[in-house]
């Protein structure tokens, strides 16, 4: 059964003629690009108030389960929405020292962020044990007794949850996968026993429970289904209530609507939720902790970008875009498609275009055969759902400075922006 609109048939990708209902969203917005065409491009422009209505509905939806939620920094770091993130009262999950700094400078609580990865430092396990952060995602026996030796040496208990790999198949893209046993994350179930056993016998160690993330962008109930199912027969497998546990972590991984994303802004988080209580079975004392990232940010973010060149080839026409795999890299790493709207004109003629960047890579490529309304230099493209896993993976490549963030608050009617106060010449538009 599909729960969450699914995007993986991609069939309506390739036709950007924008429907009435999309045609009335874009001009709702139309009031602010006098403000879109100040910036240099590209930039990044997030949405503030569908990021306050998105983590708004999913703190409700959690908070009728008592489920708690750590946003998983990775999706965006930027200081603006990790505020909001903040203020919702969601905690963090980080996975370096830096993303576990960050948070501490911003004022989550240490007892709010958990910390997560498959190669933690000695010196970020060390940041993270004095600034007493809730818990260790622990993913190996080997990283287990490294966190044991540093909390002997500096005199503490560190609190762990042991990251276990189900062998459950997310049904995603294979680079967002990660629980199939072929995957590096986590603890292999044969090896559990023994980590459990590690725990239970090390006084510098306290055993907090177990964490999963099987992967991202999941959009159908199956996977999620499927895990919990695995969980609640691991609990009962493995005597996890014999070991004290206080904590599950279920991971992230929800996914939002790549094809449609004006329509859908965000995820059912109420249908989501509930599945997962109707299905786990595991003790009513234990906590249940979530690590959204991509369904809270995605939608509220898109990349604002320049038509440079409108270029004839043999078989094809290009738009060439002052935006590329620099700034977005999920299309070159993943051969992720996002929708594109063209700002300038919405309306007229429609024609087939290769929507490119300007790195020298052949994969700098962001739609193939894309209908669009007739293009020209100059025209703005917003680049949608682009508020997970873009700003926060741009890239240094070609010497590209790196692109800017600009804030609407649509409750203040403003526009916030790192711009302000940046000299003519680099303001200047295309000729
Ligand atoms: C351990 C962990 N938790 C949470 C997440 C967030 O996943 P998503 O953005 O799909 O919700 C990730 C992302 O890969 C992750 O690795």
């Amino acid at each position: 059964m599909e729960l969450f609109l699914c995007n993986r048939k991609q069939k309506n990708f390739n036709c950007r003629i924008p429907t009435a209902a999309i045609l009335q969203i874009i001009m709702e917005h139309l009031p602010l690009i006098p403000n879109l065409e100040n910036h240099p491009t590209p930039y990044y422009m997030y949405d503030m108030g569908l990021l306050e209505k998105t983590l708004k509905q999913a703190a409700e939806a959690s908070g009728r389960y008592g489920y708690h939620m750590h946003y998983a920094m990775k999706a965006n770091h930027q200081k603006e929405i990790l505020t909001a993130v903040n203020q919702h009262g969601l905690g963090v999950d980080c996975v370096s020292g830096y993303e576990v700094q960050a948070a501490l400078d911003l004022g989550f609580d240490p007892s709010e962020i958990v910390f997560a990865g498959v190669g933690k430092t000695d010196a970020e396990i060390r940041l993270a044990l004095q600034n007493d952060i809730f818990c260790f995602n622990c993913e190996s026996v080997e990283e287990l007794q490294v966190i044991s030796a540093i909390a002997e040496m500096e005199k503490m208990t560190a609190r762990v949850a042991l990251r276990v790999n189900p062998g459950v198949d997310a049904g995603t893209h294979h680079h967002i996968t990660t629980g199939l046993t072929e995957n590096k994350f986590g603890i292999q179930l044969p090896h559990l026993q023994k980590a459990l056993q590690i725990c239970a016998e090390n006084i510098h160690l306290h055993f907090m429970g177990l964490h999963f993330h099987i992967g991202s962008q999941i959009t159908s109930n199956e996977p999620f289904i499927n895990l919990v199912h695995r969980v609640n027969w691991i609990w009962d497998h493995y005597n996890i209530n014999d070991y004290g546990p206080c904590m599950l972590n279920l991971g992230g991984g929800l996914g939002v609507d790549y094809e449609n994303p004006l329509l859908n802004p965000m995820p059912d988080f109420a249908a989501f939720f509930a599945m997962i209580s109707s299905n786990l079975n595991i003790p009513d004392h234990i906590s249940i902790h979530f690590e959204p990232g991509r369904s809270l940010v995605a939608q509220c973010g898109s990349l604002i970008t320049r038509v440079l060149y409108v270029k004839e080839g043999l078989h094809k026409q290009f738009i060439i875009a002052d935006a590329g795999m620099t700034e977005i890299m999920r299309p070159a790493l993943y051969g992720a498609r996002h929708r594109i709207d063209n700002l300038s004109r919405s309306t007229g003629q429609v024609k087939t275009y290769d929507v490119v960047g300007p790195a020298c890579e052949s994969s700098d490529v962001f739609a193939s055969d894309l209908r669009l309304s007739s293009t020209h230099r100059g025209d703005l493209l917003a680049i949608r759902s682009c508020g997970a896993y873009v700003q926060s993976m741009t890239l240094n490549y070609n010497l590209r400075p790196a692109a800017e963030p600009v804030f609407y608050y649509p409750s203040f009617n403003r526009l916030k922006s790192l711009f302000e106060g940046i000299p003519e010449p680099f303001m200047q538009k295309a000729v």
